[in-house]
């Protein structure tokens, strides 16, 4: 099948905090790299975007900031269309869900489905704060985790534990916000039956596209082994696009039944706006000649490859996915990305701090792209791969050529004479870079792509290095004229090879060489700069990125660790709440339990074990080694040498990683989880009896 157009998506971040660099890494800049691939390939192409400004998520900001969830989504729209602008991102739409286009649009879709009968409608019984008269989303009840128990668990998720829950899995299940009791109560709602698309999407992902990314892959057959079960495409909630049917009242489209849409009611505002310029909006997405491409995080792949065919397919006007290029997900200094911790770094802050270097980012994003696993971003990586990549091989390499051919050839392209064997075999690294990078940016193997670029300003560098114009301009000004000739010739390569990926340094450096039309079909040719032609101001690309600056990003992300740990210490707090007291016992049994002081002397991890640590105690009758689970809670165990504990004397000795125990110390459990041993408020004999 042969496209004459490319729809290129990429997922719509939610309006509830600004975009930072697991955003660019993951979806933005890979989605930028392609359209720019293609439109310098002269293809006609259309890259839609916008906010995301329904569901929970935008509520619960709002919430937390005490401002009204359209003043949350207004503010972070506009952040977020400014942070993409500003790094190149060139959406040729940036729009958002609460347009009247869109809700009109939505409300259309759900409407003709509706009427269609794609839908069934099915009555069930869920979590209702009676005192706000409010059903709850999952993420708005909270609870004590059926797994490790620890309280405060959300209905989606644990977060202490990291177990997928369900709300009714909760024990205790409370209001998040107002800590209310919650009930069960029947609500009825609208399903889009999956199940009837299953076959369907068996055959069309697994067998027809068994070419998209096995993590994409994997996923989708993940679910579909597991088989599809209807799924709810309506809510009760007062923030979103009102279900259109009578008696719906107090019910809204599911954010993931919408912000789809929304690729779609984006690309017909911009056509109805500039219809000229782009055409039909049905062109882009009912037209079988138009290839469409999804760009997404790995969070969003059931979304974009599962649900969102199923209801193009339900319409079955509509065009389908070709591929949904997904990536893993960035880590920052090896923790997961957290808005909500603050723990990321954002876009207009990164800019703030880096001004003007946008490019630098980019590369490093995508020269670290987590498109295969989860990818850690440092800042000392940052650091090096700016440092030793841009400025130490491209930028000098650029600024060697252009300096010299000023210094020598008045900034006029010389001309290239006889050619040596070395100067052949530099340029034979070019005759089929063309092909090359096409074959990796029409797989989505982005970051391969950048780094076969990078090598090619590698090879260039070399080629200065060993080729030495400025010792051969003291004896041989012809061979020396050659050489910046073939340096040259490589420079103007490399401003087109890239522009995908690093379109500002591109752009500056087209002025530098004062050419204005290298198209991507020159890449590779050794012509592009005619003898003669007249060069423009030199720049440096690039500059080094010192120790101090990337100091002061690890220090800022300290203090926000640390500021963490203060607030989920509050958060523990105030979500601790007593274990039931045991069931009645007797005075006998407690008396069963040989209950005695002993003092601490040596405390030591115990090898190969996370959990255990290994007590020497003098225990007044000889010693004994007693190994606890409490190695999470002390980090450094030293703290607990020369302490008097509590501990059961009279449990039978138990073999433990190849050691023996003799007992159990006596811990109490903090509200954080976290252990703490018992002691005596005064010194007593080791061996003291406790009763
Ligand atoms: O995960 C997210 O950030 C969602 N807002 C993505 C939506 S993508 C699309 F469907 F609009
Ligand atoms: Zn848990």
């Amino acid at each position: 099948m042969t496209y004459k157009r490319t729809l290129v998506t990429s997922a719509l971040p939610y309006a509830n905090g600004p975009v930072h660099i697991g955003h660019l890494a993951g979806v933005y800049v890979p989605a930028d790299i392609y359209v720019r691939y293609l439109r310098l390939r002269g293809q006609e192409v259309l890259f839609v975007c916008g906010s995301d400004e329904h569901g929970v998520p935008v509520t619960i900001r709002a919430r937390k900031e005490g401002i009204t969830t359209q003043q949350v989504v207004d503010r972070y729209h506009e952040l977020i269309k400014r942070s993409f602008a500003d790094f190149g991102i060139s959406f040729d739409i940036y729009s958002r869900t609460t347009s009247q286009i869109h809700h009109q649009f939505a409300a259309d879709y759900f409407r003709r489905l509706y009427d269609n009968g794609k839908f069934v409608e099915q009555t069930t019984e869920q979590f209702y704060d009676p005192e706000t008269g409010e059903f709850l989303t999952d993420r708005n009840i909270r609870g004590e985790c059926p797994h490790c128990h620890s309280l405060g668990a959300y209905g989606d998720q644990c977060e202490k534990c990291g177990s997928a829950l369900s709300p009714d899995e909760l024990i205790n299940p409370y209001n998040a916000i107002n800590g209310n009791k919650l009930e069960k109560k029947a609500t009825s709602h609208w399903y889009l039956p999956l199940d009837q698309y299953q076959t369907w999407l068996e055959q069309w992902i697994l067998e027809e596209h068994k070419e998209w990314r096995p993590n994409v892959y994997g996923q989708c057959k993940s679910w579909l082994d597991s088989g599809l079960k209807p799924r709810a495409v309506t809510r009760d909630l007062d923030w979103g696009i009102p279900v259109p049917v009578e008696g719906a009242e107090g019910k809204v489209l599911y954010v993931w039944f919408d912000a789809p849409i929304g690729y779609i009611s984006n690309t017909k505002e911009l056509c109805d706006a500039q219809p000229e310029k782009y055409g039909k909006w049905e062109t882009w997405w009912k037209d079988k000649e138009t290839r469409l491409i999804h760009f997404i995080g790995k969070d969003n792949i059931v979304f974009h490859c599962i649900v969102f065919p199923s209801m193009l397919k339900a319409d079955g006007s509509y065009i389908l996915p070709d591929n949904v290029p997904s990536n893993e997900f960035l880590n920052l200094e090896g923790d997961k990305i957290s808005t909500s911790r603050n723990w990321a770094v954002w876009l207009n802050e990164y800019l703030d701090d880096f001004p003007g270097k946008q490019d630098v980012l980019r590369y490093v994003l995508t020269a670290n792209a987590p498109e295969t696993k989860d990818n850690d971003f440092t800042w000392s990586d940052f650091q090096a791969r700016n440092n030793n990549e841009l400025v130490a091989i491209y930028g000098n390499f650029v600024n060697r050529a252009l300096v010299l051919t000023r210094k020598y050839f008045g900034g006029k392209v010389p001309e290239c004479h006889a050619l040596t064997e070395y100067d052949q075999q530099t340029i034979a690294n070019f005759r089929d870079v063309k092909e090359r990078l096409e074959g990796l940016l029409d797989t989505f193997h982005f970051r391969d792509a950048q780094k076969e670029v990078m090598n090619l300003a590698r090879i260039g560098n070399k080629y200065l290095a060993d080729t030495e114009p400025w010792s051969t301009a003291k004896t041989d000004m012809e061979r020396t004229s050659t050489i910046l000739g073939i340096a040259l010739q490589i420079v103007a390569n490399l401003s087109i090879a890239f522009e995908p990926f690093l379109p500002f340094s591109s752009k500056r450096l087209r002025e530098m060489l004062r050419v204005t039309d290298l198209r991507w079909e020159q890449l590779g040719k050794l012509d592009l700069l005619p003898a003669g032609h007249e060069l423009g101001e030199v720049s440096l690309l690039f500059e080094k990125i010192e120790d101090a600056a990337v100091q002061g990003q690890l220090d800022r992300l300290a203090r926000i660790k640390a500021e963490n740990e203060r607030l989920q210490k509050e958060e523990d707090m105030k979500n601790w709440q007593p274990v039931p007291v045991k069931d009645a016992t007797s005075i006998d049994d407690f008396d069963k339990m040989d209950i005695r002081v002993a003092t601490v002397l040596d405390c030591q991890p115990v090898k190969k074990s996370e959990r255990l640590l290994a007590f020497r105690l003098d225990d007044g009758m000889g010693g004994r080694t007693i190994l606890s689970g409490i190695a999470q809670s002390y980090p450094d165990p030293s703290v607990l040498i020369g302490k008097q504990v509590l501990y059961i004397a009279n449990f039978p000795p138990r073999k433990m990683m190849g050691q023996t125990s003799e007992g159990m110390i006596l811990s109490a459990v903090n509200a954080d989880g976290k252990l703490v041993v018992t002691t005596v408020s005064k010194e007593v004999r080791n061996g003291a009896q406790v009763g």
